[in-house]
């Protein structure tokens, strides 16, 4: 276990925000906890890719150090579902540590979710999601401790309410109440790849890669290539990836807009619903790689938000408000931040 107090958060938050926190705990066992049991404020956070400082931070921010992967225990009555094979990983681990993890060890289904930064724990409560894959789609159960009485409780799938971007860990009535100790995934021991989505077709193409013959590392590495051609490296520039959730419209709106810009991309929802990509709007509303102070649109995506050097939070809401305003006045679309803000 480690405390600091009075501590910079510089290196705990990809946006780069130079704040600092009252205290810090870093708990490697789950009896670390019971000092913090009860206290108030508390702030768990796992690398700090998806936060938001607006100012310091009053109280305690957590995190966990259990970096664990075993095979999670089969109760001798269960059924073992076959071809599956589930693992039990501490919430501290490096999310994409995990997945090389998963696929040098011949387990597979998270191969699309590569190089998303983050750890395990918050892959559960954000359900981290990229090119047709969801971290909802493998996890089998997520080990709590509730930070106000100290009970340990276990949420399987069903439990946490889980959709895009979204869990029951977001809600006003769970969120900061719980910390996130080990999630178990159920994975597949046949690789059965997922190219449907986000150009990776195009990408093996290119890059003369027979679908027949892929293999698990080689779709790894083309979503890698994928995402470091389009994304900021946050230890080059800070940012916490996709700033905005892509919103989802009714149809009627979107046949509308459709009208207006037939080569607007989207993607099915539901048959009353469609999901329109957020970055590209940005971009028709011309904001891609424009700066305002020191927040600017990074120049290869534009739902990505990022620090040039030296931004506060207030830096980035106010071009964040910005961006807002200007996609509602010309798609009538509010779009509504990814990042959690913290203040
Ligand atoms: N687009 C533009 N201009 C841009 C950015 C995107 O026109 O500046 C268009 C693209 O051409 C494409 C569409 O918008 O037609 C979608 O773009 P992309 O495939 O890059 O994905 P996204 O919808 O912008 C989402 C996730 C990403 C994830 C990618 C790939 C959210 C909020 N973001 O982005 O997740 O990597 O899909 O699956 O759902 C993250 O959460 O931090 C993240 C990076």
């Amino acid at each position: 276990m480690r405390i600091e107090e009075n501590y910079s958060l510089l290196g705990h938050n990809t946006f780069g925000i130079d704040v600092k926190c009252r205290r810090f705990l870093e708990y490697d066992t789950i009896d670390d906890l019971s000092y913090v049991i009860g206290t108030t404020p508390l702030l768990h956070i796992g690398s700090g890719s998806n936060l938001l400082f607006m100012g310091d931070y009053e109280g305690t921010v957590l995190h966990c150090n259990i970096q664990t992967i075993e095979k999670a225990f089969t109760h001798p009555f269960e059924r073992k579902l076959k071809g599956t094979e589930r693992l039990r990983v501490g919430a501290g681990m490096v999310w994409d540590d995990f997945v090389a993890y998963t696929l040098e060890h011949g387990y597979y289904g998270l191969e699309n979710l590569s190089l998303i930064p983050g750890e395990v724990g918050a892959s559960a409560v954000q359900n981290i999601g990229a090119y047709g894959v969801e971290a909802k789609d493998y996890i089998d159960s997520v080990e709590c401790v509730n930070l106000t009485n100290g009970r340990h409780h276990i949420f399987f799938n069903a439990g946490c309410d889980y959709s895009y971007r979204h869990s029951i860990f977001k809600t006003p009535e769970y969120r900061g109440k719980w910390a996130v100790l080990y999630v178990t995934f159920r994975l597949s021991t046949i690789f059965k790849p997922k190219l449907e989505y986000g150009g990776i077709r195009a990408e093996l193409e290119r890059q003369h890669i027979s679908v027949d013959t892929l293999t698990a590392q080689q779709l790894r590495q083309v979503i890698i290539d994928i995402r470091r051609a389009k994304l900021p490296d946050p230890q080059v520039q800070g940012n916490a990836g996709s700033f905005f959730m892509n919103p989802v419209v009714p149809r009627e709106q979107f046949e509308e807009l459709l009208k207006q810009y037939p080569a607007m991309p989207h993607y099915e929802v539901d048959e009353d619903h469609v999901k329109i990509p957020a970055g590209w709007m940005i971009e028709q509303c011309g904001w891609k790689g424009k700066a305002l102070g020191p927040a600017a649109v990074h120049d290869r995506q534009a739902l990505v938000l990022v620090n040039r050097g030296g931004a506060t939070g207030a830096d980035i809401v106010a071009l964040c408000q910005a961006v807002c305003r200007d996609v509602k006045e010309r798609f009538g679309i509010d779009l509504h931040p990814e990042v959690n803000f913290i203040e």
